[in-house]
């Protein structure tokens, strides 16, 4: 059966109060910065993709299916769809408890009544029979944080009308697992690398930290590179841990840190933590001689508004936003500029060395769904009279099941089935 993985629905600690304001000052920080950092760019030819007004549709008699070179099929709006969702709780038993918003008493449903639609081209809907067919003896692996887990549990929802997944793999922590789809002989891993890089993480089971995360910059997490010649695809991504506090290592010394008074080290800043990451990754992906697929999935933007996650932040929108609505917060800027700016750095870099690495930009039909959240429905009826004297946390940055995040992996066959 399906396990909840701990307390991680946020890829943050549960800070204390104490921490809570140390969070709030760096956040504002990071927002300083988000905002220098926008007018540095604005002034030199770059263009901040998220800024751009998205182009308005455009009118045309026929829409080209995505083989269609031209078509960018991550530029889009979405559009209602009175067909619903592609399954339900009842049909696909692997959503957990935290993403199983209908379960947990969300009362509006409007949200699962929508279809992204790129500008120029359709996409058709997720096919799980074909894509298993096509994939039949072949291994992929999704490597990342709880927002990986999130989205492997729609890809085996998505499956599961073709197939269900048999669990042949767990951790300890239920963090990393496997799964086997038999008739097809295909096997799907999730392996637990928040930060991509090897990090030394100190926190309990309830997410409270008791020391600064060491973070080595210059070491890859084995978690993942030990298995990487088993793979034929990979969807990676990382982002969110990056903003904790955390001490950094290069060189085996320490080189600075992310918010750490007190400590006498050079404040680096979570951006050049994520940075030398990225650059380090995509370095592993051009020298080792297997070549997978790897899918590099951009930054996701959480939807907390009137505070954030650890100060009364909430996302009770019902409806997505309109195209140009919203722009997305200048954490999301930042940290979105870097991963386009490091993803085409390595496809420039390595354009000889044969590497199969693609973007899954998932960010800007993310953007548009503040309605896709668990908010408070993170857990089983929130506002049920007894627990009334605890304050109600909301989830703003994962995403419910069925919901918004089935789209990832729409686009994500689409991409895949059209490069076989
Ligand atoms: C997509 O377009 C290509 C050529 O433009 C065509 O060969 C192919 O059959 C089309 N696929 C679908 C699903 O319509
Ligand atoms: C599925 O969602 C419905 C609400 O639509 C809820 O009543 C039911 O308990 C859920 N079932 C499961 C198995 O999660
Ligand atoms: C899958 O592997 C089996 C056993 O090695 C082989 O017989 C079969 O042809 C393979 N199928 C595909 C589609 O590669
Ligand atoms: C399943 O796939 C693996 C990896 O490609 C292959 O080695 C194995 O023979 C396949 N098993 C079957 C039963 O087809
Ligand atoms: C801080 O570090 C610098 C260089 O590492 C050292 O010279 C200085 O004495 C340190 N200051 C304190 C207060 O420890
Ligand atoms: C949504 O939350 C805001 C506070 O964050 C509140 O003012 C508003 O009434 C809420 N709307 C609904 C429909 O619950």
């Amino acid at each position: 059966m399906v396990k909840e993985a701990r307390s991680d629905w946020d890829p943050w600690p549960k800070l204390n109060t104490k921490s809570n304001q140390i969070w709030l000052k760096l956040f504002v920080s990071a927002l300083l910065m988000g905002v220098s950092f926008r007018l540095l760019f604005l002034r030199s030819s770059a263009v901040l993709p998220v800024s751009e007004s998205p182009a308005s549709p455009k009118k045309i008699d026929y829409l080209p299916n995505a083989t269609d070179e031209k078509c960018d099929i991550f530029a889009g709006r979405w559009i209602p769809n009175p067909l619903g969702v592609p399954y339900t709780n009842r049909t696909c038993h692997f959503i957990e408890e935290p993403q199983n918003c209908l379960k947990n008493g969300r009362p509006d449903t409007g949200y699962l009544y929508w279809r992204w639609e790129p500008y120029g081209c359709t996409i058709p809907p997720f096919d799980g029979e074909r894509f298993l067919n096509s994939m039949r003896n072949k291994s992929w692996a999704l490597i990342g944080d709880s927002i990986l887990r999130n989205h492997v549990q729609s890809l085996i929802c998505l499956f599961s009308k073709a197939e269900d997944a048999i669990e042949v793999y767990h951790d300890k922590d239920y963090k990393s697992r496997k799964w086997l789809f038999p008739s097809h002989n295909f096997t799907l891993s999730l392996v637990w690398a928040p930060f991509l890089v090897k990090a030394e993480i100190f926190e309990n089971d309830d997410g409270q930290s008791d020391s600064e995360i060491q973070l080595h910059l210059d070491t890859l997490d084995h978690k993942w590179t030990d298995n990487y010649r088993d793979f034929d695809y990979i969807v990676i991504s990382a982002g969110q841990w990056f903003l904790k506090t955390a001490i950094y290592w290069d060189g085996h010394k320490v080189v600075g840190c992310h918010y750490c008074p007190g400590k006498n080290l050079t404040e680096l800043g979570f951006e050049h933590a994520y940075r030398k990451s990225l650059s380090k990754l995509f370095d592993h992906i051009a020298e080792v001689d297997h070549k997978p697929m790897v899918f590099y999935r951009t930054w996701t933007p959480d939807h907390f508004e009137n505070g954030e996650w650890f100060s009364g932040g909430t996302c009770n929108r019902s409806v997505p936003y309109n195209v140009g609505e919203y722009g997305g917060k200048d954490v999301d800027h930042l940290m979105r500029n870097i991963e386009l700016q490091e993803f085409q750095k390595a496809k420039a870099k390595f354009s000889e060395h044969g590497i199969r690495l693609k973007l899954l930009d998932t960010y800007s039909l993310s953007l548009q769904r503040p309605d896709g959240h668990p908010g408070p429905y993170r857990t089983f009826h929130p506002f049920d009279r007894k627990k009334k004297s605890a304050a109600v946390q909301n989830d703003c940055l994962h995403w419910c099941l069925p919901g918004p995040i089935d789209a990832w992996n729409d686009l994500l066959m689409e991409l895949v089935m059209n490069d076989l």
